[in-house]
């Protein structure tokens, strides 16, 4: 499904050069190799600011708390999603009510946001899974006449455009993770949120590092959290940006490699770029009604492939005090059923694309 070991291999020399000057300098926490990533993230973004953190579901905590969400407030988000996005909103307290999604990108339907807000909604995190961005302007528009923050989950997004515009840039703030597979991974865990309010990019300064002034040690302004991002992530993160935009537009190749070959087979569902997208691929998730036995066929012949996810997050244990019920969000509960996500990764071989895309092919003509 992806080897980081070939991306290492290619940054070898310069990545061990930044590694060896956070030892040096024993900035081992914060200090001016995340500092130097988040200005130049926070450049690629187009944006004033980029405050680095130790993951991304600690971004969409601090975020949320940041634009004043907190308990009973209610929280609308896609159920189609890593959990992280889910867990953040009960982590500061709040209530996520999950829209269903639709059927082509996966993200959430935007028609059905403004039956689900009410007096209590006080957020919306759109998700831009798999790396296409949501519907944004109906959703933005919907947000600001009701009064309601929005927060971006970018974590599957980095590079990826709606409408020209940059994944993460579009709500309040946008949140990234940069979970080693991701399309900008570290080494290790580590995140980012973006945004242009000043306000708001203090108030997650403060919270990522225990709410304490910046200007005076041991004083604290608010009760925060210990969310720092690590002197190697910033290091491994700033050797790997200016690499991003290649990596995608790979990824974007591989996708219409795997399209030519598998565009025709009517048993499959491709995934679609809608026309104002520009895609990124985190994932290149295929639909068909045989998931589990095509999935198996293809690992006998040495095709690693995935699903992501396979569970309906509404429908596992941890979130059954939400009281959803089979059938309350079908279009997700039947992807999760169909989805198999195929090798994707820059650094596959236009051979091994097509090994799969003619192996799967093999399968279903
Ligand atoms: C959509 C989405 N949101 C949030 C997260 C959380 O990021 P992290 O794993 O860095 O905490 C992830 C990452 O796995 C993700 O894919």
């Amino acid at each position: 499904m992806n080897d980081l070991r070939l991306q290492h291999a290619r940054l070898k020399g310069e990545m061990d050069a930044a590694l060896a000057q956070v030892v040096q300098t024993c900035a081992f926490i914060s200090g001016p190799q995340v500092q130097a990533f988040e200005q130049a993230f926070a450049a690629y973004q187009g944006v004033k600011h980029c405050i680095g953190v130790s993951n991304g579901t600690d971004a969409l905590k601090l975020a949320l708390r940041a634009v004043g969400v907190g308990p009973g407030d209610e929280v609308l988000t896609s159920p189609h999603t890593f959990a992280a996005t889910i867990e953040a909103i009960c982590e500061v307290g709040a209530r996520p009510v999950l829209v269903d999604i639709e059927a082509r990108h996966y993200t959430l339907d935007v028609a059905q946001l403004a039956g689900l807000i009410t007096a209590r909604t006080r957020a919306i995190i759109p998700v831009h899974i798999y790396g296409h961005p949501v519907d944004m302007d109906p959703l933005l528009a919907l947000a600001a006449a009701r009064g309601v923050a929005v927060i971006e989950d970018a974590a599957q997004a980095h590079g990826a455009r709606y409408k020209g515009r940059l994944a993460g840039v579009m709500g309040q703030v946008g949140c990234f993770s940069f979970y080693p597979g991701k399309n900008l991974g570290a080494y290790g865990d580590a995140g980012a949120m973006v945004t242009q309010d000043d306000d708001i990019a203090e108030k997650l300064r403060l919270l990522r590092n225990h709410g304490q002034d910046p200007d005076r040690k041991f004083h604290y302004l608010m009760p925060g959290y210990n969310h720092r991002m690590d002197g190697f992530q910033g290091a491994v993160l700033k050797v790997k940006l200016p690499h991003l935009d290649q990596w995608n537009e790979r990824r974007r190749q591989i996708a219409a490699r795997y399209a030519a070959v598998l565009g025709d087979v009517s048993e499959l569902v491709l995934p679609a770029e809608a026309d104002w997208a520009r895609h990124v691929y985190h994932l290149y998730v295929v639909r068909a009604p045989d998931r589990d036995h095509l999935a198996a066929e293809l690992k006998q012949k040495g095709i690693d492939t995935a699903v992501q996810y396979p569970h309906p997050l509404h429908l596992t244990p941890g979130y059954e005090f939400l009281r959803y019920r089979e059938g309350s969000l079908p279009v997700c509960e039947r992807a999760c059923r169909q989805i198999l996500s195929l090798p994707m990764f820059p650094e596959l071989r236009d051979d091994q694309v097509d090994y799969v895309a003619e192996q799967l092919r093999r399968l279903l003509v």
